[in-house]
Formats: C-alpha cells, sequence, structure tokens
C-alpha cells in the first residue's frame, strides 16, 4: 500500500485507493494511447485503474501494469484494477467465463473489483440485433459472489444500480457478500446526495465517474449543455485555493467520502490530477516550516501564513 494515497475501507476489509484512473476513451481513439497514458498514470503515482470489457482496452491496460511490474515500478498487489461485467453476460451461467476472458486480456490471474456494469440485461437476437433480456438480478450477484470465492475478483460490487436496486440485492435471502461499492455519474452537477446517504448507511462506498465532467462524448452529451470545469465557482475556488477547477472538483468527492475516477490522455493532466492528493505532503511540509519557525525564528509570519494558504 501506497502510504501517501488515501485509502477507502471496503466493507469486505479490503482497501480501495481514492483516486482511481479512468479508461473508458471514444473507439476511434488508437487504444495503444491507452497503453501510453496507463503507464504514465502508474509512473505518477497511480495505482487505481478502472476498466471495464465494455472499453476493449483491457489487454492495454495489462500491457502498461505488466510492464511497470516488469520495470520495477511496482508489483501486482500494490495496483487495484477494476473491471466490469457487461450486459449481454449477465445470464449466471455466463458470469465466471465473462470474468476468465477478461483475465485473459488483462493477463492477471484476479481483479480487484468486479461490477455489474449496469442494472440491465442484454441478449443477441437471432438476427444478431441486441435486444433487452429478463435476467434476475439477484441471480446474476449470486454468480458474481461465485466469482469471489473462485478468487477471481477479490471484491464484487456494482454500477449504475439507483436505491431500489441495490435494497433488491442487500435484501436478498441468503446474501453472501454485500456490493463493496456502487460506481455512478456523481459531480458537482448531479452529487448524489441522497444515494451517497443511503450508500454509507449501507457501508457500501459509492464511486464517482464523470466528476470532471465526462468526455462530452456528442453520443451521449448535449454540446450546449455547461462545461463543468468552466463552473464560475468552481474557477473561483480554484483561484482561493490555488489550484486548478479539475483539482477542486476532485478534492470535493474525496472530502466527502467518494471515491473518485479522473480519465486523462493526456500527460500533463495525468500528472495533474494525481495532485489531488497532494494534502498530506502539504501537511508535512507544513509541520517541517512550522518545526522550523519555533526552532530557527527564521520564517516570517507572512510567508508562514502563505503556506497555510497553500496546504487544505
Ligand atoms: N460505470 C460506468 O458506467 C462508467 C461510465 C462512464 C465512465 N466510467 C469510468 O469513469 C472514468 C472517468 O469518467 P469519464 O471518462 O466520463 O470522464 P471524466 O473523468 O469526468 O472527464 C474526463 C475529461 O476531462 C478532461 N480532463 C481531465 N483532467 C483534466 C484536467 N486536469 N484539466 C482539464 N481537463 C481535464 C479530459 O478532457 P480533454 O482530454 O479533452 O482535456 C478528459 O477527457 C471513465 O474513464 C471510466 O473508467 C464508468
Amino acid at each position: 500500500m501506497n502510504s501517501r494515497l488515501q485509502y477507502v475501507e471496503l466493507n469486505d476489509g479490503r482497501f480501495i485507493p481514492g483516486l482511481g484512473f479512468g479508461t473508458y476513451k471514444p473507439p476511434e481513439v488508437p487504444n495503444s494511447k491507452t497503453t501510453e497514458a496507463t503507464k504514465i498514470a502508474i509512473e505518477a503515482g497511480y495505482r487505481h485503474i478502472d476498466c471495464a470489457y465494455a472499453y476493449q482496452v483491457e489487454e492495454e491496460v495489462g500491457l502498461a501494469v505488466r510492464s511497470k511490474i516488469a520495470d520495477g515500478t511496482v508489483k501486482r498487489e500494490d495496483i487495484f484494477c477494476t473491471s466490469k461485467l457487461w450486459c449481454t453476460f449477465h445470464r449466471p451461467e455466463l458470469v465466471q467465463s465473462s470474468l476468465e476472458r477478461s483475465l485473459k486480456k488483462f493477463h492477471f490471474d484476479y481483479v480487484d473489483l468486479y461490477l455489474i456494469h449496469y442494472p440491465f440485461s442484454m441478449k443477441v437476437n437471432e438476427n444478431g440485433k441486441t435486444i433487452y433480456d429478463h435476467v434476475d438480478l439477484c441471480a446474476v450477484w449470486e454468480a458474481m459472489e461465485k466469482c469471489k470465492d473462485a478468487g477471481l475478483a477479490k471484491s464484487i460490487g456494482v454500477s449504475n444500480f439507483n436505491r431500489r436496486q441495490l435494497e433488491m440485492i442487500l435484501n436478498k435471502p441468503g446474501l453472501k457478500y454485500k456490493p463493496v461499492c456502487n460506481q455512478v455519474e456523481c459531480h458537482v452537477y448531479h452529487n448524489q446526495r441522497k444515494l451517497l446517504d443511503f450508500c454509507k448507511s449501507k457501508n457500501i462506498v459509492l464511486v464517482a465517474y464523470g466528476a470532471l465532467g465526462t468526455q462530452r462524448d456528442k453520443q451521449w452529451v448535449d454540446q450546449s449543455s455547461p462545461v463543468l470545469l468552466d463552473d464560475p465557482v468552481l474557477g473561483a475556488l480554484a483561484k482561493k485555493h490555488k489550484r486548478s477547477p479539475a483539482l477542486i472538483a476532485l478534492r470535493y468527492q474525496l472530502q466527502r467520502g467518494v471515491v473518485v475516477l479522473a480519465q486523462s490522455l493526456k500527460e500533463n493532466e495525468i500528472k495533474e490530477n494525481i495532485q489531488v492528493e497532494r494534502r498530506a505532503v502539504g501537511m508535512w511540509v507544513l509541520y517541517m516550516f512550522f518545526l522550523s519557525y519555533i526552532t530557527k525564528h527564521l520564517l516570517s509570519l507572512h510567508s508562514f501564513i502563505n503556506i497555510l494558504a497553500i496546504v487544505d
């Protein structure tokens, strides 16, 4: 475990790093960019990587992790890697083989976290068309529990579940493991306050995606909607705390007990976003300066106050 990172305890006793590196990208962007970006992220200090079968980059993420293991930067146990069960594999007999296929792509023996990606099921019909399917979510969950028992997923959870769907799992007769988390869209324009309170009351960690306002894919996002990182309140807070709006948006989640994902393929943004973890280092720097002030009287009150201003 990296002591510089914030970790959040899961209800199964394991720990998840508070900041995760998102690996969804539009299909037109070459997959090799994911390998490059994931390597940069690991070098920069990220230890939590969020992936999914549906992103079609499990091979590239696995390649990046293995290359950082090979050069001695990390060990496999330092990395917290998530994947997700796609909706066409909800039928209980397909769940474990779907995870095994993902593991083969990663070249991993296990994932740290396996999630049900969405609370609805799909299947491919006789004409090759993908249509909705009816699969009992509780049966999907039982198949997920078997993946944990088989050691293929260290922890299991859900994504995009509302309160009612979570309750369905929590109230399932014979429940063996509670979901450790619910990964949902969550940002300053949609802060999921009620769902967060519910999750906290059940000791389920809320993991936020879209925290930076999403990639604004034309397919899903109305291009005339406000750009989150241009928000004037975020801008004012960023100015006050001498941070970027992105760091304020990420810090907001960590400070309310939410694990947060941040995606970027740009080196400067990847390196900037990990600075959200800077608080521990900032406090250490503050203590050192304080000590120096007391013992040597070298630090003027004015510069001490300036340091206070940059530490959260
Ligand atoms: N469970 C689910 O159903 C689900 C759904 C969606 C996402 N996710 C996960 O959550 C991850 C994150 O969500 P997301 O991909 O929607 O996007 P996001 O993290 O909200 O935003 C990503 C965009 O913000 C911009 N950005 C990043 N760092 C920045 C910085 N420091 N300054 C300015 N702009 C910055 C980048 O755009 P530019 O590159 O253009 O600058 C980037 O494309 C995904 O990658 C995926 O792993 C899960």
